[in-house]
């Protein structure tokens, strides 16, 4: 069964305090949400992970996301947090291959797969994200691009291991921009996606892999491109930090 998921990313925002507070917001006005096809994630900064993961054991179908994971497993790297560490918050998800870490802190492909195989030796199922710059799209070579991060991303893993992935594409000049794609330029990439996996991992993997939309996607916008055929769901930024914004993107899954 492919899972529908509504991913908030709410990056360098919320203070500790605000963070739980926003978290108990979502959780009340979901009120008795309980629908097994349909998962509803957070990506908190570290901090929030474990307040808000004890939080949602109560709930159903709402989980704990972070946004990036360390290279390195343990040892002497200041500032760092593990997949390990991660996990053992109670989060079950990370973030990996946001185009903010790849354009703002330099992580490359090769980077972002070891990461990948981390978090799943850690148990932590990663939300990759994959997509084209707007020069890349002007010259027409987005599907080139995707094609190559999911590539370097997957090439090592098993089809089980891929299963447990959550892509998420999001087109660099869509982020924060108001720029959306278009729901049918979502679904011509998000099917060249599904097309690409199941040559990596198979035809089952990539029929029940999910494949989320990323990019001013909003309360406003998210219907039209849930709709698409290929369009599992969302990876939410500035619209996921108000509550009732992100509980409307939640019900337009
Ligand atoms: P916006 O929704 O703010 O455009 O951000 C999208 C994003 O980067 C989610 O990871």
């Amino acid at each position: 069964m492919r899972i529908r998921i509504a991913a908030a990313n709410w990056k360098l925002n919320q203070s500790y305090s605000e963070g739980i507070n926003l978290a108990n917001s979502i959780t009340n006005l979901l009120g008795n949400f309980s629908d097994e096809s349909t998962k509803i994630i957070l990506a908190t900064p570290f901090i929030h992970l474990h307040g808000i993961a004890e939080i949602f054991k109560r709930a159903f179908g709402l989980h704990v996301a972070a946004q990036n994971c360390s290279l390195y497993t343990s040892g002497a790297f200041t500032g760092e947090v593990s997949a390990e560490m991660i996990r053992s918050t109670g989060a079950e998800y990370v973030i990996l291959g946001h185009s903010e870490r790849r354009n703002i802190f330099g992580e490359t492909d090769e980077m972002i797969a070891q990461k990948i195989k981390l978090a799943l030796a850690a148990g932590l199922n990663p939300i990759f994200c994959c997509g084209e710059k707007l020069e890349e799209r002007n010259q027409s070579h987005h599907f080139q691009v995707v094609r190559n991060q999911l590539m370097i991303a997957l090439k090592d893993l098993t089809p089980q291991q891929v299963s447990e992935i959550v892509i998420a594409y999001e087109p660099v000049w869509a982020i924060g921009t108001g720029l959306t794609a278009t729901p049918d330029e979502a679904q011509e990439m998000h099917k060249f996606i599904r097309s690409e996996i199941a040559t990596f991992a198979g035809a089952s993997q990539a029929e029940s892999i999910s494949i989320l939309y990323g990019g001013s996607c909003n309360a406003k916008n998210a219907s039209t491109l849930f709709a698409m055929p290929d369009v599992d769901g969302g990876l939410i930024g500035g619209a996921s930090l108000i509550a009732e914004d992100f509980i409307k993107i939640v019900h337009s899954l």
